[in-house]
């Protein structure tokens, strides 16, 4: 059992350097199999789910290890296909080792993936991309076996851009004989990060960031290095937390962009913003007001990722803000332990309001999954009195060393693991 015990009430202040984004480098650990060759990945997060991809790997017959902030994975001796339960359930991301083991040894078992129970989340789109692609897939109750006796360039059309079904069908594609086309792809910036990673690989690939990418077989293998991209969403985390208990932040080494549409609502909030080439400076020291109505969707627009975390900031905020949640229908996890902290939140369907209210109060709550976590520990950071949160190691999941974050920027609080 994980906890956190918060005294809230301190404002933020000092820099923070963004640790590697967990949703870059989890593909790009799947990535680094496929043509089997020595990788290098810098600015590796120390997350527990980087380390259940590690335990993927070395499962496979890879060596994987970590030494200074850095993964390296050799993968030229990888000599298994399966990926058994105990390893898939650990988190939802193994499923990205589907079309990695794919394309690299034409067939491929493993059972539902886990993570965060965020409600359904299917991965008909990651098979319907195999498919098309050639694949064999038999699902027998909760495993699925894929086979293929050559992987064949075509069209994917994505029903909905999906982020993993997008990186399994580019793992998956780079192994088929001629031009893999997918349309309606995610665009996030992690996948640009793949991109990058697999054409240092040799596989020709474009377009990742806009709606169309291409593939088209790779070339030569070779050992590579690569420096997975900053956490947008550890980013925007930070924020969130100086816009509730006030303060003053800069982060380090970041691509504001990534994050603009954070951003740009805590700035109608009433928190200051100076955007700079690679540093976002944020400054709160009003009160602030409610936001505008949010509306998750897929990037370039408001990410689901952030909704729980500008929650947080809108609990004492004046005004009512209104979420909607249309990418998990379970992302609301974190709202009746946010009411016991005091909120004043209404949720019907996919639509939060939330109300704010003049003060919170310190109580025991539970993290049910890793984004609603974090945010109860921004609520708590700006709560009266003492918070308890019993979080079942969710927050490692996607931050490092989050406690040691906080209390750099004078947060009051301790973390047992
Ligand atoms: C990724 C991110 C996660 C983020 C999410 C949405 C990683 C490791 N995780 O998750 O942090 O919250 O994107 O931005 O990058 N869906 C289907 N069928 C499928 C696949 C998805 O119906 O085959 C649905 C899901 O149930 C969900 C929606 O599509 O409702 C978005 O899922 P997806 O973009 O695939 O998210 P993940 O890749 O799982």
């Amino acid at each position: 059992m994980s906890v956190w015990t918060i005294n809230g009430g301190n404002k933020l202040f000092g820099d923070v350097k963004a640790q590697g984004s967990k949703n870059a480098v989890l593909p790009i650990m799947a990535a680094a199999i496929i043509t089997g060759c020595e990788t290098e990945l810098i600015n590796c997060p120390e997350l527990s789910d980087v380390g259940a991809a590690m335990d993927i790997l070395r499962h496979l017959g890879c060596k994987a290890e970590r030494r200074d902030g850095a993964v390296y994975i050799d993968s030229r001796g990888m000599n298994r296909t399966d990926i058994p339960h105990e390893l898939m359930r650990e988190m939802r991301s193994s499923v990205i080792f589907l079309g990695a083991i794919l394309a690299r040894a034409h067939r491929a078992s493993i059972s539902y993936p886990g993570g965060c129970e965020l409600g359904a989340r299917p991965i008909d789109l990651h098979l319907a991309a195999l498919k098309s692609l050639g694949a064999d897939i038999q699902e027998q109750g909760c495993n699925i076996n894929c086979f293929d006796s050559g992987l064949i360039g075509t069209r994917i059309n994505l029903k909905f851009p999906s982020v993993g079904a997008t990186e399994n069908a580019m793992l998956a594609a780079c192994a088929a004989k001629g031009e893999t086309v997918i349309t309606n792809a995610a665009r996030e910036p992690e996948i640009v990060d793949l991109q990058e990673f697999m054409r240092k690989l040799g596989v020709n690939i474009s377009g990742a960031g806009t709606s169309v990418v291409t593939i088209d077989g790779f070339g030569t293998r070779r050992s590579v290095k690569h420096k997975i991209m900053n956490d947008r969403i550890v980013s925007a985390t930070a924020m969130c937390c100086v816009a509730v208990t006030g303060g003053s932040i800069t982060l380090n080494e970041v691509v504001p962009a990534d994050f603009e549409t954070a951003m740009a609502a805590l700035e109608y909030m009433g928190c200051d913003i100076e955007r700079g080439e690679c540093t976002v400076k944020i400054t709160c020291n009003t009160a602030l007001r409610a936001c505008y109505p949010i509306v998750t969707r897929p990037y370039p627009d408001f990410p689901t990722d952030i909704q729980p975390l500008l929650m947080a900031a809108c609990l004492t905020a004046a005004g009512t803000t209104e979420f909607t949640e249309n990418i998990f229908e379970n992302r609301y996890r974190h709202v009746p332990e946010m009411c016991k902290l005091g909120a004043d939140i209404v949720v019907e369907d996919r639509v939060a309001r939330v109300t704010g209210v003049k003060r919170l109060q310190g109580a025991e709550v539970s993290a049910t999954d890793l984004r609603g976590g974090a945010a109860l520990v921004a609520a708590a950071l700006g709560a009266d009195g003492r918070t308890v949160i019993d979080d079942n190691g969710h927050i490692a999941r996607g931050y490092e060393d989050f406690d040691r974050l906080l209390a750099n920027l004078g947060a009051d609080l301790s973390y047992r693991a």
